[in-house]
């Protein structure tokens, strides 16, 4: 059995494999009904358990569609409502709930709840976004953009707006599938060097450019997300916005890169704000493309995971 807990601890054939057959049971889907999916049913049988301690639309609907899609049943828990918010350990959780189901899927904040999951449960833990990390949404990105354009190795790939736990994750895919990523954003909010270092330490060449006009130069993908992620205190929302403001994602952005640059969002976004709806809705925008592909990388991830 493996975790999928970060791309950066993911060895490279893993998740170059996990692409190749995310990819291949997209495709199986055409033009055949929905209930005769993936005829194999390589979850049949096995249970698995969503936890979410923050809101999801995305994650919440497309894993359990997936596990449902591949034979399986889900069990969808929301952390406030177990022991885990009152008291109980981590590690006692990670004990009980392997002994009734097959998989753990968690989205949490601290990054070390997600961890002590991971150490003590005996069965496959799956990262489903920390205030650090967001590794299945990359996966779903690196789908969509391959799917549209060919290989992402040696491409340039621009994140403009905050460092924070899903540009963590472009960094991590960075060093591990080899393409060049540039950051452009205030300083404040630069991502964590220590990332920077690991994806520099593989190869790739990563640019922190303060300029956003700059920065899209040459740009095959441009990325935004939210200024205010769900880890963040409210109250630094008019600070982030100020700062932020300069590198909204609009249509001279956009024409300041080249004119097939994609755009990609996780969403859900703020339309006006860190993107607006002229490049959402445009025709470089794949955002829904990337959306559905969760569906498709996870249900990938959790056939590794299991080894099915
Ligand atoms: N992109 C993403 O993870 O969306 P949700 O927060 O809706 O799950
Ligand atoms: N950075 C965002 C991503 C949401 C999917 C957050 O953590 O809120």
């Amino acid at each position: 059995m493996n975790h999928f807990l970060d791309i950066h601890k993911t060895d490279k054939t893993a998740l170059r494999s996990i692409i190749d057959s995310a990819i291949a049971m997209k495709g199986r889907r055409d033009g055949r009904p929905r209930a005769a999916l993936d005829d194999e049913l390589p979850l049949k049988d096995r249970m698995v358990a969503l936890i979410f301690e923050k809101p999801s639309t995305r994650t919440r609907v497309s894993f359990d569609v997936g596990v449902r899609q591949m034979g399986g049943q889900t069990m969808v828990l929301s952390g406030s409502d177990m022991q885990l918010g009152h008291g109980e350990t981590i590690a006692d959780t990670a004990r009980v709930l392997s002994r009734y189901v097959d998989m753990i899927m968690i989205r949490t904040f601290d990054e070390s709840v997600l961890e002590e999951m991971a150490e003590f449960a005996t069965v496959p833990v799956i990262n489903g976004l920390t205030d650090r990390s967001h590794p299945c949404q990359i996966m779903a990105d690196v789908m969509t953009f391959e799917e549209h354009r060919g290989p992402i190795a040696g491409k340039k790939v621009v994140w403009s707006g905050d460092g924070n736990n899903v540009c963590a994750s472009w960094l991590h895919a960075a060093g591990r599938f080899g393409f060049d990523f540039t950051f452009t954003g205030p300083v404040q909010l630069d991502p964590e060097m220590e990332f920077v270092g690991l994806a520099r330490n593989e190869g790739a060449r990563i640019t922190i450019e303060r300029d956003p006009v700059k920065a899209v130069a040459g740009a095959d993908l441009i990325i935004a997300d939210t200024w205010v992620s769900m880890h963040d205190a409210q109250s630094a929302r008019e600070r982030r916005h100020n700062m932020l403001r300069p590198y909204q994602v609009n249509q001279a952005l956009m024409d300041a890169a080249k004119p097939d640059t994609l755009f990609m969002h996780c969403l859900p976004a703020h339309r006006e704000e860190e993107v607006t709806s002229e490049v959402m809705d445009g025709p470089n925008s794949v955002i829904w493309d990337e959306a559905e592909n969760r569906l498709h990388a996870q249900k990938a991830i959790m056939r590794w995971c299991l080894g099915t």
